[in-house]
C-alpha cells in the first residue's frame, strides 16, 4: 500500500490513482480466466503493486504462460520480489516473465488468450489511449479477451475542475471506450465496493 501511494505522488500521471484496486475488482477483472480452457497465454499490463497479479497467479495452471508489462521499475521490483514469490509455486516461476517497459515499446509475440489492463486511461491523451488499445488488440488471440477498468462517474466529477480542454479529452476517451464496447461485444460489470467504484469492462472479438 505504501509503495503504491508513494508512486502515486512521484509518478502521478503514470500511476493515475492514489489507491490500488480492491480485491473485488481484481476478481471481477480476472473472471474470464475462470471458464477458459488451457493452455493459455496471459498478459497483464500495468500491475502496480499486483492486486490483479495475485488473482491471476491463483488461477495459473502449469501449462499457462504469463507476461507482465510495467513501466515503473519500483512496481516491477515489488511484483518480482513480493508478489510472485508469495503467490506462485516456486517451481512454476518460469511461467512468468516481467517486462519492465512501456506497453508502447515492449516487443511481444501476439496470440494472448487473455489481456488484463490496469492502465490509467483518464490521465492519457486520446491519441495515446487509441494507440494503447490498438496495441493490446493486436496482441490478442482471435477469440481472446481484453479486460480493463474505468472509474464510475470520474469524468463527471472531474468536469468542473479540468477546464474546457480537459472536458473534451474526457469526452473523447469516453467515445473511444463506447466504440470499443460496440466493436468487441463489450460487457461492463459494476464493482461498487471499490475505491472509487469502477466498471470492469470485458471485450471479446468473437461473442
Ligand atoms: C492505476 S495503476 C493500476 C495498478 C493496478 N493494476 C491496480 O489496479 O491497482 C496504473 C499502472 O499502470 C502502469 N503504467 C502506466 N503507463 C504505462 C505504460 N505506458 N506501460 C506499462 N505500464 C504503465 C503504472 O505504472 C501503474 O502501475
Amino acid at each position: 500500500m505504501f509503495t503504491f501511494v508513494k508512486q502515486s505522488i512521484l509518478q502521478t500521471k503514470q500511476t493515475g490513482a492514489v489507491w490500488p484496486s480492491g480485491r473485488r475488482l481484481a476478481r471481477t477483472m480476472t473472471s474470464p480466466l475462470l471458464d477458459s480452457k488451457g493452455p493459455r497465454r496471459i498478459l497483464e499490463v500495468g500491475p502496480g503493486t499486483g492486486v490483479f497479479t495475485r488473482e491471476i497467479c491463483k488461477q495459473l495452471r502449469p501449462d499457462d504462460t504469463y507476461d507482465i508489462v510495467e513501466i515503473n521499475p519500483t512496481f516491477c521490483r515489488h511484483v518480482e520480489q513480493k508478489v510472485l514469490p508469495r503467490h506462485i509455486d516456486p517451481k512454476n516461476l518460469h511461467q512468468v516473465r516481467i517486462h519492465c517497459d512501456s506497453l508502447e515499446n515492449v516487443v511481444l509475440e501476439p496470440g494472448y488468450d487473455h489481456v488484463f489492463c490496469g492502465l490509467p486511461f483518464n490521465n492519457f491523451e486520446p491519441w495515446l489511449v487509441r494507440s494503447l488499445f490498438r496495441k493490446m488488440i493486436s496482441l490478442m488471440a482471435e477469440e481472446g479477451t481484453l479486460s480493463f477498468f474505468e472509474y464510475i462517474g470520474v469524468r463527471m466529477m472531474r468536469a468542473p475542475l479540468v477546464g474546457r480542454s480537459g472536458r473534451k479529452r474526457s469526452t473523447d476517451i469516453e467515445r473511444i471506450n463506447k466504440s470499443l464496447r460496440r466493436r468487441f461485444h463489450g460487457r461492463r460489470e459494476a464493482v461498487l465496493c471499490n475505491i472509487p467504484p469502477a466498471y470492469a469492462v470485458h471485450l471479446q472479438p468473437v461473442a
